[in-house]
């Protein structure tokens, strides 16, 4: 892999924490992710099934993973099946785990190859009361294509009627949502990727610069510090397209006078930042476009102070739309009056700021964990205010990712350069 070895406790950890969630006599089938076609003999690049690496740390495809704690046989309690390699596909396709290699990565003794996942299904199956099959359960979320965690489930459902399956996603989530101080390290180290990315286009940035000129020198500095890649597509927005939420084309030329707006993460180790960013295109924001600039900041920086636990991400919208509210009128985009008389299923101020403020972040950009979820200490959230005025072309977000703690919200980004004042004087130096 890219990334450094993460340490197997990690993974051990969690295993650990999921089997304390379970009742007595529970057998779990976890999948890896597909090797998704691209066209003709190509496949898309590869991206580990999150749940499968928060549980083994495998980063390889076609994999299972099954714990069955109760299983009178020792040796199936835990086990990991892999595709077996040989010589032919070490040569053709490259390197694939040997049993030592998965056993050092996941800390899990008992690894086998693929052909004995019947039999030992078999095994474990005699001795389980209940099933925890894994699916994807992301609200809003639709896929034509299923995936190997839910193909099984309609072929194990198939083949063992007679078994009581559950599902495991929720009690994943609930532990997703909490990072172990490794995870968090993980995430620091993906943040610094994101932020030397930041900084070498802060030089790079000027009047005449397509935006996929701008995209290819994060990419690099993503790709030296051994990110995996981007958590997400990046959008390099200048101008008007900053207006478009997810602007992923980054196809234009930067003009002078506009401003550009960045969100890219780097994702390292498969935890992923998410961040932010609208600079000026020349170096130098115009009067009207600090001003917007500015009452994005001061919002940020007040609803940075908002993840404390107790707090939730629809308590959080609603006081941040407030704060921004009164930032738009500020900026003479309606008035109070216009508010006090406005349908309040259709507040003014969402033409401006249509999107939320926060979501949970991990292995996935938009990590698991709901809305109403009560904020705790280990939870990670982004932070991501904006004001989009289409008829000014001007598109503004600022987004940093937040840690919950007992002791206060730590921001997680707190040294990528945000003041207008920082970013003007880094563009000229
Ligand atoms: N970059 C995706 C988001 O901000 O939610
Ligand atoms: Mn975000
Ligand atoms: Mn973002």
């Amino acid at each position: 892999m890219r990334y450094h070895p993460v340490p197997p406790g990690l993974f051990i950890d969690n295993r650990k924490r999921l089997i304390n969630k379970l009742p007595a006599n529970s057998l779990v089938i976890l999948h890896s992710n597909d090797q998704y076609p691209r066209n003709g003999d190509q496949f898309f690049s590869f991206r580990q099934q999150s749940d499968f690496f928060y549980t083994t740390g495998i980063d390889q495809e076609k994999s299972i993973l099954i714990l069955a704690p109760d299983c009178k046989n020792k040796k199936l309690k835990e086990a990991l099946f892999l595709i077996e390699t040989s010589e032919k596909i070490a040569i053709w396709e490259g390197h694939k785990y040997t049993k030592e290699e998965a056993r050092k990565i996941s800390g899990i003794e008992n690894v086998y190859w693929l052909e004995e996942f019947e039999t030992a299904l078999k095994e474990v199956l005699a001795d389980a009361d209940t099933v925890f099959l894994n699916s994807n359960e992301y609200i809003k979320f639709f896929s034509e294509v299923p995936d190997r965690n839910l193909r099984f489930a309609r072929k194990f459902k198939e083949e063992y009627p007679l078994h009581k399956t559950e599902r495991l996603a929720p009690i994943l989530a609930k532990l997703r949502m909490i990072k172990s101080e490794e995870e968090i390290e993980l995430l620091k180290t993906a943040c610094e990727i994101t932020r030397k990315g930041f900084e070498r286009v802060l030089r790079f940035v000027k009047p005449g610069k397509y935006e996929f000129e701008i995209q290819a020198e994060i990419d690099h500095e993503f790709t030296v510090n051994r990110a995996n890649g981007h958590g997400y597509a990046p959008i390099v927005a200048s101008g008007g397209s900053a207006c478009v939420l997810h602007y992923v084309e980054n196809n234009k030329i930067c003009s002078d006078g506009e401003l550009l707006l960045m969100d890219f993460g780097a994702e390292y180790a498969n935890y992923s930042t998410d961040m932010s960013r609208t600079i000026p295109v020349n170096g130098k924001f115009t009067g009207r476009q600090k001003a917007c600039y500015n009452a994005v900041l001061r919002v940020f920086k007040e609803a940075k102070k908002l993840y404390y636990p107790g707090n939730t991400i629809n308590k959080l919208n609603e006081q941040v739309n407030k704060m921004m509210e009164k930032e738009l009128i500020g900026l003479g985009l309606f008035t109070e009056e216009e508010v006090k008389k406005q349908d309040a299923e259709k507040p003014i101020f969402k033409k401006y700021f249509m999107h939320g403020t926060a979501h949970f972040l991990g292995l996935d950009v938009h990590d698991v964990g709901s809305k109403d979820e009560p904020f705790k200490p280990g939870m990670v959230l982004t932070c991501e205010p904006g004001i989009y005025i289409r008829e000014e072309n001007i598109g503004i977000r600022i987004e940093n990712d937040i840690l919950v703690t007992e002791n206060g919200p730590v921001d997680l980004m707190e040294n990528i350069p945000v003041e207008a004042d920082d970013i003007e004087r880094i563009m000229n130096k």
